[in-house]
């Protein structure tokens, strides 16, 4: 094989720079993925969402729709709020096994008035709307300015007017700490992150902080560590994201690991993610707090490449170790310090890296596990 063609066939995991995803067909990867629902499991955070009447801005996304979905199954009311915008992973099959039990607005956190309406008499806003991490595709910094800030002020400035007794549960991310953070990085470790979408993850926590306390509003903030799990798009997925992965590996692609692959990941199965965020939404002593959401299962670069190849079956790992890819920021290591989701009740994931590993590329194989 050529240089050239050899290139080609390589993806990039992990290697940001404003590279955008070589363009894959996935029509028949996605038609398999369609026939297998993931396998649930008893999960461990008892929260009571019966009656309770809840937005979940960015429903129709991947994290969103698995939160949808469970609150559905919980008894809850719920109302969504999703633009379907290209550039992001929002699909009406998010929720298909719900659909019929849930009211879908479709509209977007930057229209004041749409908002307004979406808001009205809720008692839990979770706020899922915005790029899932770095590069996923949309390119314009004003339009993600846009979605990050102005979305995100919408919502609050709705919250104060029509649901002020709301918990308001914002989904930021890990990228929000400096990558000079020492590990296992606490909640009080030092801001400033080193992407655009980290710092506008960081921009939206303020204006919910300030926010939040000048009038009083009931505030959590999430900071996620990476998601992954089944639903989770391929196309355009952020960079750093365990579905590039998972999208080289289920085309047989060289999967370019950056630095040495001995950095540490914090990968949390989407399934844990929704049990935190449920925890969150009703944990009295969350009001006003940032809370490291993570799994707790530290994960080598490696290893998790490793996994991945082995559930899916092909695929084959090229550690890169040049100054570029080392230095990029969704390569670095990061482990969370959980001791205050722990103390709110969220306990560690019920199943193993692997196992969730494996469940998921079941999923986009389109076979049962
Ligand atoms: N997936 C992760 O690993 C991860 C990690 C940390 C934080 N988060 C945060 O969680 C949220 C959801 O991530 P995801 O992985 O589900 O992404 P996703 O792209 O699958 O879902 C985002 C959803 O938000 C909707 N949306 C985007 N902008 C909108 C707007 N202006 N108005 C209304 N709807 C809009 C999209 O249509 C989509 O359905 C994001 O805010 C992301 O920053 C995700």
């Amino acid at each position: 094989m050529s240089e050239r063609n050899a290139a080609r066939r390589v993806r990039v995991w992990e290697v940001g720079g404003g590279r955008q995803s070589p363009h894959i067909r996935l029509g028949a990867l996605d038609r398999r993925a369609r026939v297998a629902e993931p396998i649930g499991v008893a999960h461990k955070v008892k929260t009571d969402w019966a009656g309770r009447r809840v937005l979940v801005a960015g429903g129709l996304g991947f994290l969103g729709g698995a939160l949808v979905t469970r609150l559905v199954g919980m008894g809850a009311q719920v109302r969504v709020l999703d633009s379907l915008l290209p550039h992001f992973g929002g699909s009406p099959t998010n929720i298909r096994s719900v659909a019929e039990r849930v009211e879908v607005l479709v509209e977007d956190t930057r229209n004041r008035d749409a908002v307004n309406r979406a808001v009205r008499d809720v008692d839990t806003v979770f706020h899922l709307a915005g790029a899932a991490g770095p590069d996923t595709g949309a390119g314009d910094f004003y339009f993600e300015i846009d979605v990050a800030c102005l979305g995100t002020w919408h919502l609050l400035a709705a919250v104060r007017c029509f649901a002020p007794s709301a918990r308001f549960v914002l989904g930021s991310s890990h990228l929000v700490y400096s990558p000079d953070c020492a590990a296992p990085v606490g909640e009080e470790s030092h801001t400033g992150p080193d992407t655009i979408f980290g710092a506008h993850q960081l921009a939206a926590e303020a204006y919910s902080g300030v926010y939040g306390r000048a009038h009083e509003l009931d505030v959590v903030i999430a900071r996620l560590t990476t998601v992954f799990g089944p639903r989770q798009r391929l196309h355009n997925a952020a960079f750093g994201s365990l579905a590039r992965v998972f999208d080289s590996a289920l085309h047989g692609e060289d999967l370019r690991i950056p630095g040495d692959g001995r950095q540490h990941a914090d990968f949390l199965y989407v399934d844990d993610a929704v049990d935190a965020l449920l925890a969150l939404g009703q944990a009295p002593g969350a009001r006003g707090l940032a809370v490291n959401v993570g799994s707790g299962q530290s994960t080598t670069a490696l290893a998790a490449g490793e996994a991945v190849i082995a559930a899916v079956g092909r695929g084959r790992i090229r550690p890169l170790v040049d100054g570029r890819e080392e230095s990029e920021p969704t390569g670095r290591a990061f482990v969370p310090d959980l001791a205050r989701l722990r103390s709110l009740g969220v306990s560690a994931p019920i199943r193993s890296f692997e196992d969730a590993v494996r469940e998921t590329a079941a999923w986009y194989l389109g076979r049962p596990t």
